[in-house]
């Protein structure tokens, strides 16, 4: 019989020494993305309500936020931009508007801790116009159609602001058909070949992603998502969904939402081993847990740390998770949940 653990179950409890030395998974801050959402009309942080823990902070604040997560290990950010409503339009101009909330944050950002964080923008206009889709609605045939060839214009011209502010990748969320390759050719035109890609090209039409439109105030004001985002009753579809973007030159993919989407993510990771994979541990999963957790139902540290868990353990190599400065801090206290 072979000595390992699990075969060895005349002892009840097994020394964690043990547990820890044949895991095969862990979660470090390493991992992890920490997104932040910037608006550029308030004084002070504001509260998300359907967000617990989580703020809204204006650019002045940035740099304070990410210094905390930097003290804590965390290296990487994801931007979120909320610009003032009044601003937002039909085309969404305010996204690559430079003095937009992102692209100033980027510059105190990089004023403040040079080239150390890593910094990803998300780039898509949902939170820029005024009717709160991810491509230009348009009218046509007596229709209303989502404009897609126009809508890569205005995307491709947002990620080279976030460029030249100093961003390290930009990562297209709006699930535009050919949104990787408009990007990396206008990156490259203007000179900007280091700046990478990570792109959403595989995120279904979730209802996960509640908590985050009030957060970024960019739920569609008419119709909804799923004729650009996928139907969480696929997951075959994702294969050709990565591989578009694989061939458009992204340069990491990702799986969004994650948790109710595992077996999608080991499905990509097993077909395409060889690239780098990230998964969005998206609000509406970090806001479950949060709920619960007040209400005393669950025990949020060992809950956060297995849902992370099973993410990386379905294949994912990065995680995108509004847990990400908890997760530091507990383990800095030496908090080892298994
Ligand atoms: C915008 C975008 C969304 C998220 C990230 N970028 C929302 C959406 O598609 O409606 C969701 C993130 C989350 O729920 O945490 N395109």
């Amino acid at each position: 019989m072979p000595m390992f653990p699990q075969t060895r179950p005349r002892r009840l409890r097994l020394s964690k020494a043990i547990r820890d030395l044949v895991a095969e998974t862990s979660i470090s801050v390493n991992d992890l993305i920490m997104p932040i959402f910037v608006k550029d009309d308030i004084e002070n942080p504001e509260p998300i309500d359907a967000m617990p823990g989580y703020y809204r902070y204006p650019v002045k604040d940035v740099v304070k936020i990410v210094g905390e997560a930097l003290e804590h290990g965390i290296k990487a950010f994801l931007l979120f931009g909320v610009p003032k409503p009044e601003k937002k339009d039909h085309t969404g101009t305010p996204a690559y508007d430079p003095n937009g909330p992102v692209p100033q944050a980027i510059r105190l950002i990089r004023k403040e801790f040079g080239w150390e964080p890593l910094i990803f923008t998300d780039v898509c206009i949902c939170g820029y116009t005024s009717h709160g889709h991810c491509g230009i609605p348009v009218e046509k045939h007596g229709r209303t159609l989502i404009d897609n060839d126009s809508t890569l214009d205005v995307i491709a011209k947002m990620a080279v602001v976030h460029a030249e502010a100093g961003a390290d990748f930009v990562a297209p969320s709006g699930m535009m058909d050919g949104m990787v390759a408009a990007i990396r050719e206008a990156l490259d035109e203007e000179g900007y070949s280091e700046v990478g890609i990570m792109s959403y090209a595989i995120k279904y039409a979730s209802g996960f992603y509640g908590p985050f439109r009030e957060a970024a105030d960019s739920a569609p004001r008419f119709g909804d998502r799923r004729s650009y985002q996928m139907d969480p009753r696929n997951a075959m579809e994702a294969l050709k969904e990565a591989l578009l973007d694989i061939e458009e030159g992204a340069d990491i993919l990702m799986v969004k939402p994650a948790l109710a989407y595992l077996d999608v993510i080991r499905l990509i990771k097993e077909n395409y081993p060889h690239y780098p994979l990230a998964a969005y541990n998206v609000s509406g999963e970090y806001s479950m847990v949060k709920a619960a957790a007040e209400k005393g139902w669950i025990d949020e540290k060992l809950v956060t740390f297995e849902i992370l868990t099973a993410i990386k353990r379905a294949g994912a190599d990065i995680i995108i998770t509004y847990h990400a400065m908890d997760v530091a801090k507990w383990l800095r206290e030496g908090y080892s949940p298994f």
